[in-house]
C-alpha cells in the first residue's frame, strides 16, 4: 500500500504486448495499487469509461482501437479518470497528439520501471488531492446544506432547524417568502424529512388553476358531475392520502375556496363534486405564498379562521439581500451543479466578479442568482469567471442613492458631491460640457474637480469612491 494510503487505487493498463502488461501488473500491485489488465482496446473502453478507474494507461498505438481514440472516449465519459499514455519511441507528436487529447502524461517506450512509477505515482497523488478537495466540499455542503438546501447565514440556520423540527410532526405548516426564495424547496425538504417520506408530495399551484376547477381538482369529482366530467377523479387530496399536500400561492385561493378547505382541514374528509359520500383522508397540509396574508385578512380577502389552521407553524424565509453571507456558498454549489451538468470543470470566481455578484439586490432572489450563473457558465470560456461573463444588468448596476441610503452610509458633503459628479459623467459618457451643463458648473471647474484626468468611463473617477 503506498504511503497515506487507506485504500489502494485502482488503475487499468491497456496494451496489446500481454508479456510487457504481466510485468507493469505485477510492478503496480507491489507498488499497493490495484491493477487490471486489457490486451483488447474494445474491452477495456467498456470498463474504463465508467470511471471506475482513477488512473487509466494506455498504450497509443494498438490493433483494434487507438489509444487516442480510447483517450477520447474517457474524456468524454468519464472526465475525472486521469490518463496516462504510453507512446512509440521517438514519436513526438504522438505524446503531442495525447496531451492535446486530454492525456495527463505520457511515457515513451522503452522505459525502466522506475521512470514508469514516477509517473504513475505522480498521477496518483494528484488523484488524492482532488478527492481530498472534494471530501472538503462535501463537507461544507453537509453541514451548510438539507436536502439541496444551501445556506449559513443565522436565518438560514435556523431554518434548517425549524424544518428537522417541524418534518417530524403532523403541524401545518406556512411558508413565507418573496418569489425565488425557496419555498418549493423547504416544503419538500419538510416532506422528504418526516415520516410522511414514502408516501406522494402533490404540489398544486392555486393561482394557476381557474376558479371553477379548482374544487375539482382538490377534492375530486364523479363522472357526469358537470359537463365535461367524463369520468371520475380522485382529487389531488386523495391522491396525497397518507403523504404531504403543498398549496402554492395560497393567497390566491378564491375566498369561495377558502371556507371549503378550511372544513377539510377541520374535519378530514373532503366530498368530491357531483357525490352525496364523504371521504376520510390523512394529509398533511404545507402552504406557501408570497403575500402578506394577515394584510389580506385585513382586507378581507383571506378567511381569518384558515389562516389560523394553516399558519400553526410559519416558516419565513428572508430575501437574498438579508443574507449575503449565503451567496458565495449559494455561487460555489450552483457552479458545481452546472459545470458538472455541462461536463466541465468548475471555474474560479475572482475578487472582482464577486464584489459585484455580492453587490446585486438579487430581486429574483435565489432562482435570480441559480439563472445568472448557469448563464455566465456558458459564457465564461476560461477558467474565471470574469466580470464580463455577467449580464449586463448586474454589471451595470447602480444602487439608487435615496437619501436614507446616503444617511446610512453616513456620507459627507463632499463624498455626495464626487458620487453625483460621478454618476453624472458616466451618463453623459464623460462628456464635460454636457456634465457642467447639468451640474451647473463651468466645465474649467469641473476639470480641476476631477483633478484634471480624462474621464474614462469604465473606471471610477480619481479620489472618488465607487
Ligand atoms: N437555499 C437554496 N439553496 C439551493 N437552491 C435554492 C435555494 N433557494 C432556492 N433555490 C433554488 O431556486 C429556485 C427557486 O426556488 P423555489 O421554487 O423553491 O422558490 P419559490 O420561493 O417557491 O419561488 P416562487 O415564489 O417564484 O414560486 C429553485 O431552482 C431552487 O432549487
Ligand atoms: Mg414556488
Amino acid at each position: 500500500m503506498r504511503d497515506g494510503m487507506s485504500e489502494s487505487l485502482r488503475v487499468a493498463i491497456i496494451d496489446d504486448d500481454a508479456a510487457m502488461l504481466r510485468v507493469l501488473e505485477k510492478h503496480l500491485v507491489k507498488a499497493g495499487y490495484e491493477a487490471k489488465t486489457f490486451t483488447d482496446p474494445l474491452e477495456a473502453t467498456d470498463a474504463v469509461t465508467k470511471g471506475c478507474f482513477p488512473i487509466v494507461i494506455t498504450d497509443i498505438c494498438m490493433p483494434g482501437l487507438s489509444g487516442l481514440d480510447l483517450l477520447k472516449s474517457i474524456r468524454d465519459n468519464s472526465p475525472y479518470t486521469t490518463v496516462i499514455c504510453i507512446t512509440a519511441f521517438g514519436s513526438v507528436s504522438s505524446a503531442v497528439e495525447a496531451m492535446h487529447a486530454g492525456a495527463y502524461d505520457y511515457i515513451s517506450k522503452p522505459f525502466n520501471l522506475a521512470e514508469f512509477s514516477l509517473v504513475v505515482n505522480k498521477a496518483a497523488e494528484r488523484y488524492t488531492l482532488h478527492r481530498e478537495v472534494e471530501q472538503l466540499r462535501d463537507q461544507l455542503q453537509q453541514k451548510y446544506s438539507m436536502s439541496n438546501i444551501i445556506g449559513k447565514s443565522p436565518a438560514m440556520l435556523r431554518i434548517f432547524e425549524t424544518i428537522n423540527r417541524v418534518a417530524r410532526s403532523q403541524a401545518n405548516v406556512l411558508i413565507t417568502g418573496r418569489s425565488g426564495t425557496g419555498k418549493e424547496l423547504v416544503a419538500r425538504a419538510i416532506h422528504f424529512n418526516g415520516d410522511r417520506a414514502a408516501r406522494p408530495f402533490v404540489a398544486v399551484n392555486c393561482s394557476a388553476i381557474p376558479e371553477d376547477l379548482l374544487e375539482s381538482e382538490l377534492f375530486g369529482h364523479v363522472r357526469g358531475a358537470f359537463t365535461g366530467a367524463t369520468a371520475d377523479n380522485i382529487g389531488l387530496f386523495c391522491a396525497a392520502e397518507g403523504g404531504t399536500l403543498f398549496l402554492d400561492e395560497i393567497g390566491d385561493m378564491p375566498f369561495s375556496m377558502q371556507a371549503k378547505l378550511l372544513r377539510v382541514i377541520e374535519d378530514h374528509q373532503v366530498r368530491p363534486v357531483g357525490s352525496a359520500v364523504r371521504k376520510t383522508v390523512d394529509v398533511r397540509i404545507i402552504c406557501a405564498t408570497n403575500k402578506r396574508l394577515d394584510v389580506a385578512v385585513q382586507r378581507g380577502e383571506f378567511r381569518e379562521d384558515l389562516l389560523y389552521r394553516i399558519n400553526v407553524i410559519t416558516v419565513s424565509i428572508p430575501e437574498l439581500h438579508e443574507r449575503v453571507e449565503d451567496i458565495p456558498l449559494l455561487m460555489e454549489y450552483f457552479l458545481h451543479k452546472y459545470a458538472e451538468q455541462m461536463g466541465r470543470s468548475v471555474p474560479d470566481v475572482p475578487r472582482e466578479t464577486m464584489d459585484i455578484l455580492l453587490r446585486y439586490p438579487w430581486p429574483g432572489n435565489v432562482r435570480e442568482l441559480e439563472n445568472v450563473i448557469e448563464r455566465s457558465l456558458l459564457m465564461c470560456s476560461g477558467d474565471a469567471v470574469k466580470p464580463g461573463d455577467l449580464p449586463l444588468t448586474i454589471r451595470h448596476y447602480e444602487p439608487a442613492l435615496d437619501l436614507q441610503s446616503i444617511e446610512n452610509a453616513r456620507l459627507s458633503m463632499r463624498d455626495l458631491e464626487s458620487r453625483y459628479v460621478a454618476h453624472v459623467l458616466k451618463k453623459t459618457g464623460g462628456d464635460y460640457t454636457e456634465a457642467a451643463d447639468i451640474l451647473g458648473m463651468s466645465v474649467d471647474d469641473l476639470k480641476v474637480k476631477c483633478g484634471n484626468v480624462p474621464f474614462d468611463r469604465t473606471l471610477s473617477l480619481p479620489g472618488l469612491k465607487p
